[in-house]
């Protein structure tokens, strides 16, 4: 098992530790805040009765996890012998050229250094290092432990063995990376969730449905067949003849609609207040918290239904 460096220790480096410490490597935390890295292992101790009770521990004790878990008293200790970086400071692409010019001058030399960016492409902070070629990102969903789903973004001049190791890497940890071939904005996953978002944002402003009822469209809808398949497989068995046989039948419909979907609508505008004032209306200000903590209950929940259903009906 290999030794992990947690660059920064919020909200997505503790949800990594708790990953890459499952899939039993040894994972130092450090934090440019003194104190965050143990407040980290704090939260993930208090985490993992729900894993447990849920059987996402990956057949570990929560002691043999917390036992792998260490907070670093200097970066150069967090980094010493890892065979793999992830940092995760703030989404600020001043922080991460800094923060990557400080571990590819201390990491060991064949260490994968990897960003957990949302929107920040990898030769944005990486071109001027000499190290550039191990560098990319591996952007993940929150929080990491439940979501396996990870891309994998190369910047032009990532060396493609360093970009199989961390597939490899990854799917020994019980994630599913998406490889991306080049880097584009927004990866894979934000521009579909984008195209989606943007559809929403426009049959509220457009006065054709309630923001209710399009989340019942995914809710109760599309996003019971997305929970286990994407939209190529989905339509592939959504014709006799397979997805060519799809295309032929519905292609059109789509078509139609196209045109209708080109006029961007501002998120921010006059529609805000009422998505906001009915989102409100549903959950008030003071029970975001409370209701955060269901829906990572509801994702354990799910994980582990998915986990059994592969196993009692196949993947
Ligand atoms: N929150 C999400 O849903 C989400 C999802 C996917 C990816 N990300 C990405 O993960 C990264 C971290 O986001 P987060 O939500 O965990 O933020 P966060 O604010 O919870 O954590 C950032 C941590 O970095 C520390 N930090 C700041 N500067 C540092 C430095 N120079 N060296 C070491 N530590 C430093 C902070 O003290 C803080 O603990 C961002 O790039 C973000 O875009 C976030």
């Amino acid at each position: 098992m290999a030794r992990v460096a947690i660059i920064g220790s919020g909200f997505i480096g503790r949800g990594w530790a708790i990953s890459y410490a499952r899939a039993g490597h040894d994972v130092v935390l450090w934090d440019a805040v003194p104190g965050a890295p143990d407040q980290a292992i704090d939260y993930i101790a208090g985490v993992m009765p729900d894993l447990a009770a849920n059987g996402l521990l990956g057949g570990n004790k929560p002691e043999e996890i917390r036992a792998r878990l260490s907070a670093a008293a200097s970066l150069q200790e967090a980094l010493d012998g890892v065979a793999h970086v992830q940092e995760n400071t703030p989404e600020d692409v001043e922080v991460k050229r800094k923060v990557f010019a400080q571990l590819d001058a201390a990491a060991p030399a064949n260490a994968v250094l990897a960003s957990s960016s949302s929107a920040i492409l990898p030769s944005k902070f990486t071109e001027d290092l000499k190290g550039r070629a191990r560098c990319l990102v591996v952007h993940p969903i929150n929080p990491p432990y439940l979501v396996p789903a990870a891309e994998v973004v190369p910047a032009p001049w990532t060396d493609p063995a360093v970009v199989e190791r961390t597939r490899d890497f990854l799917v020994t940890a019980g994630h599913a990376p998406i490889v991306m071939k080049k880097e584009l904005d927004g990866f894979v996953m934000n521009r579909m969730q984008g195209a989606l978002l943007e559809e929403a944002f426009r049959l509220v402003a457009d006065g054709y449905a309630s923001i209710e009822d399009v989340d019942i469209g995914i809710r109760e809808g599309l996003a019971l067949r997305w929970s286990f398949m994407g939209p190529f497989e989905t339509i592939d068995l959504n014709a006799p003849g397979g997805v060519r046989d799809y295309v032929e039948r519905y292609q059109g419909i789509y078509e139609r609609i196209f045109p209708s979907q080109q006029r961007r609508v501002d998120w921010a505008g006059e529609v805000m207040d009422q998505v906001d004032g009915e989102r409100r209306k549903k959950l008030p200000a003071d029970k975001l918290v409370e209701r955060q903590v269901w829906r990572d209950r509801r994702l354990m929940a799910l994980a582990a239904h998915k986990r059994r259903a592969e196993d009692d009906i196949g993947k």
